[in-house]
């Protein structure tokens, strides 16, 4: 028997860093999907079977995580996995790994697993792994769509959205999430008030952009993501190569540009008015940034067979 599922990669469009904090961000998915199959083969233990460079600590932790929940033994199975994307643009491979992995078994066992159960276990995974997080990337692998989500999933709405005019950049340069969180951690530390307003300040942005994403208002949420970079630059988050991505895009007619994540590499993003797609787009690629064609609000996890 083989089961294979698959979850959605995603981009934070604005409130990265204040979500591990408490405060609220949107995400959305996007169709860069990650594949995992569960193949019964009926020897030895369990295989993970992933492509090379590929970190197996988080679906080798989902596994003994199942193990413990659902009171079953994986053996004899091995996993299959898929790369829809290259893990290095900081689309969320590990997250989505591991809810595409659970979502798998949940199946193999017959386990009816409601998506709330799926999203505490997978949070569970990647925080047993990582350490840190706020759970943006596993909500987005699991709901799909683009969504207002407050840390550790106490908040996850759906924002009902259509035709986003997202350009996504690729600096060329790995971002070190983890690294990056904890600078930020050490600032919270020194100087809270100020980390505090600045996360205040960035919440109204969020909470404003939610709304202009609802009424489809799109040179509003460029504009909301410009001052949300502002606080981003503020952080120390930002780096050169964003930084002339970001400029190169506005110069070509974006309504807004920011990066997307822990910052210091992985992509940046850009609001962007239809007539201009072209012209941002090869100004990214000729200061030296990589065009990834990827559609927002993508589906959730899903199992195919
Ligand atoms: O680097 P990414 O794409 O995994 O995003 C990190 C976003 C943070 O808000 C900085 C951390 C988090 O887990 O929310």
């Amino acid at each position: 028997m083989n089961i294979t599922a698959s979850a959605p990669g995603k981009l934070l469009l604005m409130g990265e860093h204040a979500v591990v904090y408490g405060y609220p961000s949107l995400v959305t998915a996007i169709d860069q999907r990650f594949s995992v199959t569960l193949e019964e083969t009926g020897v030895g233990e369990v295989v993970f079977d992933v492509p090379e460079g590929m970190d197996t600590r988080f679906i080798a932790k989902a596994v003994t995580m199942m193990e413990t929940a659902w009171r079953v033994r994986f053996k004899g199975l091995t996993f299959h996995t898929k790369n829809g994307f290259s893990h290095t643009y900081g689309f969320g491979s590990s997250a989505a790994v591991v809810v595409a992995a659970i979502a798998a078994a949940a199946f193999y066992f017959g386990k009816n697993i409601a998506p709330k159960e799926l999203f505490d276990l997978s949070y569970k995974t990647v925080l047993a792994v990582q350490g840190k997080g706020s759970g943006f990337d596993v909500a987005a692998a699991i709901f799909g769509g683009t969504l207002y989500f407050v840390t550790a999933g106490k908040i996850i709405t759906p924002l009902p959205t259509k035709d986003m005019p997202l350009v996504v950049g690729y600096t060329g340069v790995k971002a070190d999430t983890v690294t990056v969180v904890n600078e930020v951690g050490e600032k919270m530390k020194a100087q809270p008030e100020r980390m505090n307003k600045i996360f205040d300040a960035i919440t109204k942005l969020v909470e404003e952009g939610a709304t202009n994403i609802r009424n489809g208002d799109w040179e509003r949420v460029g504009r909301l993501m410009d001052v949300n970079q502002e606080y981003l630059r503020d952080l120390g988050v930002s780096s050169e190569r964003l930084e002339a991505l970001i400029l190169a895009a506005k110069g070509a007619g974006a309504w807004g540009a920011k990066l997307s994540g822990a910052g210091r590499g992985d992509c940046m993003i850009a609001i962007v008015p239809k007539e201009k797609r072209k012209n941002v787009e090869e100004a990214i690629v000729k200061v030296g940034g990589q065009v990834i064609h990827t559609t927002p609000h993508a589906m959730g996890v899903r199992v195919e067979s």
